[in-house]
């Protein structure tokens, strides 16, 4: 595997994120989520398997577009990304149009996928952290960005369930779909809904990170609710490879 995005989350307002494999550079807007491991996990597993080139592809939750541009650069034959925030829309263009990339950046939820189905590839870092309202966010600094790129619900699968869902219609025939996601969201939850919907799922890279701010603040509650053993303070991150044969 490559790392592509090196030491990504810093305290600036504007971080600029090197990839060695996928676009130039990105700028991440204030209040915009920074790419961090998980999205690093999602861009190798793509770049590793050689799906993108000459692909339609949908980068679904796109934040700053970084998967995205990863796709584009790969020689995807066209890439929509779809996001909800305005100013990660933003930042997102900025990023396509500063790298001469061929993204199209949709605002809205990433249901509007539907409206330009069907893709080849659809990758996917969707808000995933657990969440309920007696947790403590307190500590999360602000540099960790919006808590609506992170909060999930209280099991964590607001955006995963009904996008599992909804893979078989949005995939066309032979497509594949890349979604990353931490332990606590449940991965087998992920890998039994998208093979409900009749694709061949699995998990296909994993990783060991230390909690970064916002799991960190949550470590307490995840222990309180049952998710996390005393003590731990690491998380699983998984992506999830789902191909509709
Ligand atoms: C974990 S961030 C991932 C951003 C980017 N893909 C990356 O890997 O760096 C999740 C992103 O999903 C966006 N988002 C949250 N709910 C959404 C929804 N229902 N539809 C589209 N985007 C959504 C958030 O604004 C945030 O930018």
């Amino acid at each position: 595997m490559t790392t592509v995005l090196p030491g990504v989350y810093t305290d600036d307002a504007f971080a600029r994120t090197e990839a060695s494999d996928g676009p130039a550079a990105i700028s991440v807007a204030d209040g915009v989520y920074r790419p961090q491991e998980d999205s690093a996990l999602l861009i190798d597993t793509l770049l590793d398997a050689g799906r993108a080139e000459g692909s339609r592809v949908a980068d679904l939750c796109s934040g700053s577009g970084v998967v995205a541009l990863a796709a584009a650069a790969q020689g995807a034959a066209s890439v929509a990304a779809f996001e909800r925030s305005p100013r990660a829309v933003m930042c997102a263009r900025a990023n396509a149009a500063a790298a001469g990339a061929n993204v199209r950046v949709h605002r809205g939820s990433w249901t509007r996928a539907a409206e330009f189905a069907p893709f080849d590839v659809i990758t996917c870092n969707p808000p995933y952290v657990p969440f309920a309202e007696d947790a403590d966010d307190r500590q999360i600094p602000r540099a960790a960005g919006p808590d609506t790129a992170w909060n999930a619900g209280r099991d964590g699968r607001q955006v995963l369930d009904p996008l599992c869902e909804s893979a078989p219609d949005l995939l066309a025939a032979g497509g594949t779909m890349f979604i990353v996601h931490s332990e606590f969201a449940d991965a087998d939850r992920t890998v039994g809904g998208l093979r409900a919907g009749g694709l061949h799922a699995e998990v296909v890279a994993e990783q060991w990170i230390p909690f970064g701010p916002v799991l960190t603040a949550r470590a307490h509650w995840l222990e309180r609710v049952g998710l996390l053993e005393a003590g731990r303070r690491e998380e699983r991150l998984v992506v999830v490879r789902a191909d509709r044969v």
